[in-house]
């Protein structure tokens, strides 16, 4: 398939999984643009998730490592890229606790590959534009009060966030010393469909589906800011055609949990959907040995964003989270087939919670 002349060819990595596959939606349904989506299909893709535009005359997917130099030069050379949304990388706290080497190895090294084969092939660079997906967990931990805003110095805790802070660094490296346009978005926590079930919203919904126990770290005292994964993929659309280049932009809902009040929420909810008697699921609640290095909160100024590109969360979390719940009780099958074989071997090796 080729792309019509006018169209923006991008290149979005990573659209296989939780928020790139709403991101390559997203684009693939704007007929301006002709996307190919690169992603190696860890345990985290699967194409299910773009089951319903896989055949979309401007859409291509192909398999594929962003560490393999050789590949992605071969698809800036057949494709011309206007632009690259980069999301693929390894994403979960937990398996970077057991597995750090694993994400310097994507998430550094693998930004790095894609930084340096832009550089080479986007001579004359105006009008380009390396787009990084990234976390507000760079910013580290914060106490009761305040926000991370995007002057917030990076302090990452975790080996996950540790290796998107580098990316990060990259990133405006390139752009400092090779002139490389970019620009970075930092996002607090996601939630909603085709989210996999080793993080805490949908665990905890395939849990209650099996009545199995409700794994909650420490005291469950935890804060984060959750935020529909529609709003940030919109956000993310918004910021690569509106942002500034070379400007960092903080995505977030305004939307503080304290992990066990969410919990506790999601289970009434739960118990409303699947016609339960009130508490059945709160029973299920297990406090378990916390987490090495727990970061306590994150919370997100994102007025930047507002102010500038006149951004808002289209959904209160208590409609987000209806939707979502109601997309994984519709969606039985998409949840056994990626809690079934290899991955819940690992999970169960890798994250006993008792
Ligand atoms: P995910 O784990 O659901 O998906 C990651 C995707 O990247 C998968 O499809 C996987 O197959 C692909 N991938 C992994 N390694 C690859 C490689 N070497 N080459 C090509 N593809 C590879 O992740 P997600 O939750 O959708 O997160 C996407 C991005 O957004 C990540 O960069 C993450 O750091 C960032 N982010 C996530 C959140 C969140 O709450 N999930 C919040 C802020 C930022
Ligand atoms: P998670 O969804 O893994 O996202 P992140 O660690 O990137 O914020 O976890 C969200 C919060 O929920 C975090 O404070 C850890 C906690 N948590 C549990 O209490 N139990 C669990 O089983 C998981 C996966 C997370």
């Amino acid at each position: 398939m080729s792309s019509s002349n006018d169209s923006r060819r991008i290149l979005i990595t990573g659209g296989a999984g939780f928020i790139g596959s709403h991101v390559v939606r997203r684009f693939v349904k704007d007929s301006n643009y002709y996307v190919i989506n690169l992603d190696k299909l860890t345990y985290a893709g699967n194409l299910d998730n773009l089951r319903d535009i896989e055949n979309e005359s401007n859409y291509e997917f192909v398999k594929g490592d962003i560490c393999d130099e050789d590949l992605v030069h071969q698809l800036f050379k057949d494709h011309d890229f206007d632009g690259i949304v980069h999301l693929a990388a390894e994403s979960h706290v937990d398996r970077s606790i057991s597995n750090p080497l694993e994400f310097a190895q994507t998430n550094v090294i693998g930004t790095l590959t894609l930084l340096e084969v832009a550089k080479n092939n986007w001579k004359e660079g105006k009008n380009k534009l390396f787009y990084h997906i990234s976390t507000d967990e760079v910013y580290g931990s914060l106490d009761e009060e305040g926000l991370f805003t995007e002057k917030t110095p990076y302090d990452p805790k975790s080996p996950y966030s540790s290796s998107k802070a580098s990316s990060d660094h990259f990133v405006r490296a390139y752009g400092n010393t090779y002139e490389l346009p970019y620009v970075i978005s930092n996002c607090s926590n996601n939630y909603g469909p085709n989210h996999f079930p080793e993080k805490l919203i949908p665990l905890l919904i395939n849990n209650i589906k099996k009545k199995e126990s409700l794994p909650v770290y420490g005291k469950g005292e935890n804060i984060r800011d959750w935020l529909y994964v529609e709003d940030h993929a919109a956000a993310i659309k918004l910021i690569f055609e509106k942002g500034r280049s070379g400007e960092t932009y903080n995505i977030g809902g305004f939307n503080e949990w304290k992990n066990i009040d969410l919990v506790e929420f999601l289970c009434d909810l739960m118990d409303k959907k699947l016609d339960n008697e009130k508490g059945t699921s709160r029973k299920l609640i297990t406090f378990v040995k916390d987490r090495a290095g727990h970061d306590l909160r994150y919370a997100i100024d994102a007025s930047k964003l507002s102010k500038e590109l006149n951004w808002r969360p289209s959904v209160t979390f208590e409609e987000g989270l209806e939707k979502t719940v109601d997309w994984y009780l519709e969606n039985e099958k998409w949840l056994e087939d990626v809690t079934s074989g290899e991955y819940m071997k690992y999970y169960k090796e890798h994250y006993s919670k008792t």
